[in-house]
């Protein structure tokens, strides 16, 4: 298929760095050129953008080797300079911020507007662990609270864990890794990260960003190439002492098994839910839903996949939902007039029409989209899908929302918590006795009460239940996370 490039081709003109160049490896402070180099493409427009490292078990080791040599030095560094290495990085990212959101908009075909405001996120990140790099400490426990423990002074401290290796994915290549990196270096630990094979770009200008704000040489090192390679060689390595994923349940949960005592925060799948409940204002939020279902084309881990609608609304939300979902703008990626852009591959988007296809052949009827344009999937809108279809039951991280009808808040509940996932649930409801009621019984790490799921601010504790994950990331917690809990008791 040919593309329209127009604006593309300007972005090339403008920004020749980004084309053909040759990445390597950031190891130990250094750029070293890999072995083999294997070409990334934009998945919109299909243009070569840069031949990427492939680390092979070698350079991994490199890799480990330099972040377990920069690990003291690290440890020693004084908490005032950890935050100010990460005040710095945002403020560099600030001054870097067009070519940041050009080169998410590139490599992960993330509309350019939604692309800025994820670098604006990113930046946030890094100011909130600039900030809790500061606010490392512990408590002092009365330890002649049991008898035997009198005639002590307790206290605990939080050491950082070492080495740790955070696996990032595609959707948000800037603040995801941000979410791994800021926190681990506020903690004291040093990093080596293996970024999506599709979204490298990003965390390359990263490393050179922190070493700009003065990270010590091997404190962070990025190795892209083979995830299963790389991610095996780093869950296994005796130096590594936590590892931090975002992806899918199947990849988490062979980390889980493999990485036997060491630290594990996964934040993985969701198939994210809605319930709307009668007597809602649906003009106030209905633009809100559309956006939280195909926002980056539906591939956010807390995208609405399903809405379940009170009966006394239902005809009324659908029709206004679809209506809404038609004013989307379609296309280029770096077109600030765009909302839905390519998914991340061909191979995701047929994908999705095949979901859709089966969600048809069991009775569900396509109230809107169910086309494709290369990569590009139309935000579909699916009525009455049955519970085990796959855009049902499963992640479908594509611009797929179904809406359901139900006879009460109860029975939407019950539907929501069906689910082998739990990350965050959205509740629209007038009565605070739902609210509080929705909120005790939604087995899932967020509810946002008149609210979608899909809302995140970085400082917020963030993540699920069930296949969607353990541990929790948000500045702080992942803190909690990335470092080791010492008691500190002293006999008088
Ligand atoms: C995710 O997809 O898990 C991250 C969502 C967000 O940070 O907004």
């Amino acid at each position: 298929m040919q593309f329209p490039l127009p604006v593309c081709l300007n972005l090339v003109w403008k920004r020749k760095e980004v084309y053909s160049m040759k990445k390597h490896l950031w190891i130990g402070g250094q750029w070293l050129e890999a072995r083999e180099h294997r070409p990334l493409y934009a998945p919109y427009s299909g243009a070569h953008l840069a031949d990427v490292a492939y680390a092979d078990a070698a350079e991994v080791e490199q890799a480990l080797a330099a972040a377990e040599a920069a690990r003291p030095l690290m440890a020693r560094m004084p908490a005032h300079e950890r935050a100010a290495i990460l005040e710095r990085l945002a403020a560099l990212i600030r001054a870097n911020a067009e070519r940041c959101a050009e080169l998410i908009a590139l490599e992960a075909a993330k509309p350019i507007t939604t692309a800025k405001l994820e670098v604006e996120r990113t930046i946030a990140t890094y100011k909130f662990a600039a900030e809790e790099a500061k606010r490392i400490h512990g408590e002092t426990i009365p330890l002649d609270a049991a008898p035997g423990g009198e005639g002590r002074i307790a206290y605990t401290m939080r050491q950082p864990l070492g080495v740790v290796a955070a696996i990032t994915p595609f959707n948000f290549p800037m603040n995801l890794v941000a979410h791994k990196v800021g926190p681990a270096i506020a903690a004291g630990n040093t990093i080596v990260l293996k970024p999506a094979g599709q979204t490298p770009l990003t965390a390359l200008l990263l490393a050179e960003l922190l070493e700009q704000a003065g990270l010590p040489a091997g404190a962070l090192n990025v190795v892209t190439g083979s995830g299963s390679l790389i991610g095996d060689l780093l869950v296994t390595d005796a130096r590594v002492k936590a590892v931090t994923f975002t992806g899918s349940p199947e990849v988490g949960i062979a980390i889980r098994s493999k990485a036997g005592l060491r630290r594990v925060t996964l934040e993985l799948g969701s198939n994210s839910a809605l319930l709307v409940d009668q007597g809602v204002d649906v003009d106030a939020m209905i633009a809100r839903a559309v956006t939280g279902a195909f926002s980056f084309a539906g591939q956010v881990c807390i995208s609405i996949q399903r809405i379940y609608v009170h009966e006394a609304l239902f005809d009324t939300f659908v029709q206004k939902f679809v209506a809404q979902t038609a004013k989307l703008r379609l296309g280029d990626p770096l077109d600030p007039a765009t909302d839905v852009s390519a998914l991340i591959s061909a191979r995701d988007a047929e994908r999705a029409l095949a979901w859709i296809a089966e969600a048809e052949q069991h009775g569900a009827v396509v109230a809107a989209g169910n086309r494709r344009d290369g990569n590009v999937v139309a935000p579909t809108v699916l009525l009455h899908a049955p519970a085990s279809t796959r855009v049902a039951c499963q992640e479908a991280f594509a611009p797929i929302v179904l809406i359901n009808r139900i006879a009460s808040i109860e029975e939407g509940i019950s539907l929501v918590n069906d689910s082998r996932y739990g990350l965050q649930a959205g509740v629209y409801t007038n009565d605070l006795r739902t609210a509080f009621a929705a909120a005790e019984a939604l087995e899932v790490g967020g509810v946002m009460i008149n609210d979608i799921p899909t809302f995140r601010v970085d400082h917020m504790p963030y993540g699920g239940v069930k296949e969607s994950g353990t541990g929790r990331e948000g500045v702080k917690y992942a803190i909690e996370e990335l470092t080791e809990l010492k008691l500190v008791s002293i006999r008088k």
